[in-house]
């Protein structure tokens, strides 16, 4: 099947933009696709970082330092753009200025005024097509976690928790970098930083918070430099919000962890929502593993735990009996986007499309309300 191919530069050559070289050369792994992203450009500061791409991709067309040459050439359809958070505002708006569609990663601003004034630029240009980037949603725990929600099996819901934990600044020893600077990362801190991927389903759910108590930590305040001296530490390492939800009839807590400092904890994203008839928890700690119970008055209350294997929204080529990881959800996250691309939200092969701007806004309210509950040590309307 001939392929149609979305031209795509890179914008921030780091951790991400390989993971997205890594995903458009793995797109072999994806079945039935009429669509595919070619790597034509790529655009960092660090000349260093283009090598890697140079060597596995014959398709670069555009290599550049400066990010505008990639917005002017006719050889790119499109923009990933993975770079530290005080330059989105920026790159954002002139990427949506340029025409070109774009997947942003998250925050997506780096602070409240930033998204605001990105989203008022897509705003007036209706016809470029922005997301922002969000994979645990296409885990297949999370996937089924979806599922339950769109049934409404819940009941009535009791609670709802989500974290994604991290504890590699458990670490006094390592380095400080970027995500720990203010100037750079914002004043979010841990947040900012990885607040979009427990509150991505929330959103979709229409779980907006009307009400959040803020627990904010940081705990290393200090941190050696690349020069080894002692320099402040600035940002929140962790985060706990409390949050009020009312949702149709439903009025429930929710919580909310961002921690950059989890004991034991690598890149655990998590959700459960409990229910009175129905609840489900997942983990990608047990990449396989989904704990369900439902429950009928008077019945037993029993768990039940099974294993998933590779369940995808876009079909693969791995059998269903193996195991589903990072890389494969950031592939699924790159063909739903893709996908929108190439056929627009509605006409999508599978319903669950790539966080949007609107839920990244609504993301940035809950963040500001956070730093402002925590700052003042009260409940803060949202
Ligand atoms: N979706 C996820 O799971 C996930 C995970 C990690 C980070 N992120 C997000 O991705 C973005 C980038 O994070 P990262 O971890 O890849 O960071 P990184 O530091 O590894 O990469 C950022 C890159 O941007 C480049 N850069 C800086 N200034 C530039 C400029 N003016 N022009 C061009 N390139 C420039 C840097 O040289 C660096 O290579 C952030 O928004 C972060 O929050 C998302």
């Amino acid at each position: 099947m001939a392929r149609k191919q979305i031209r795509f530069g890179i914008i921030g050559l780091g951790l991400m933009g390989r993971e997205f070289g890594s995903a458009a050369a793995r797109w072999c792994h994806l079945l039935d696709l009429d669509y595919e992203p070619v790597i034509t450009g790529i655009c960092d500061t660090n000349p260093a970082l283009h090598a890697w791409f140079e060597s596995n991709f014959s398709t670069i067309k555009v290599k550049t330092s400066d990010y505008h040459d990639l917005l002017n050439s006719d050889e790119i359809d499109a923009i990933y753009c993975a770079v530290p958070h005080n330059l989105h505002q920026q790159f954002y708006s002139d990427i949506i200025y340029s025409g070109k569609h774009l997947l942003g990663e998250k925050p997506f601003g780096i602070d409240l005024q930033a998204n605001e004034a990105i989203l008022d630029i897509i705003d007036k240009n209706p016809e470029v097509i922005v997301a922002c980037s969000s994979e645990f949603p296409f885990f297949p725990g999370a996937r089924r976690v979806i599922r339950a929600i769109n049934e409404n099996r819940f009941g009535q819901i009791i609670e709802v928790e989500a974290g994604l934990l991290h504890s590699s600044d458990l670490d006094p020893k390592k380095k400080i970098n970027w995500k720990r600077m203010i100037a750079i990362n914002g004043e979010y801190g841990c947040m900012g930083d990885l607040g979009m991927h427990p509150l991505h389903i929330p959103l979709r759910s229409g779980w907006m918070p009307h009400t959040v108590r803020a627990m904010l930590s940081n705990i290393v305040t200090q941190r050696y430099n690349a020069a080894n001296e002692l320099v402040p530490c600035e940002t929140w390492d962790n985060a706990t919000l409390c949050c009020d939800v009312q949702a149709d009839d439903q009025a429930f807590p929710m919580y909310i962890k961002t921690y950059r400092i989890a004991p034991g904890e690598t890149n655990t994203w998590y959700i459960r929502v409990s229910g009175t008839e129905f609840s489900i928890e997942y983990s990608s700690k047990y990449p396989k593993t989904l704990k369900t119970m439902s429950y009928t008055s008077g019945a037993e209350q029993s768990w039940t735990v099974t294993d998933l294997g590779y369940e995808t929204a876009y079909p693969t080529i791995t059998g269903g009996i193996f195991e589903f990881g990072f890389s494969d959800s950031l592939l699924q996250m790159w063909a739903a986007f893709c996908d929108q691309l190439s056929n627009g939200r509605d006409g999508m092969k599978q319903p669950f499309y790539c966080a949007t701007p609107q839920e990244t806004h609504l993301h940035h309210k809950i963040l500001t309300a956070a730093l402002e509950s925590n700052k003042q040590g009260q409940v803060i309307q949202i």
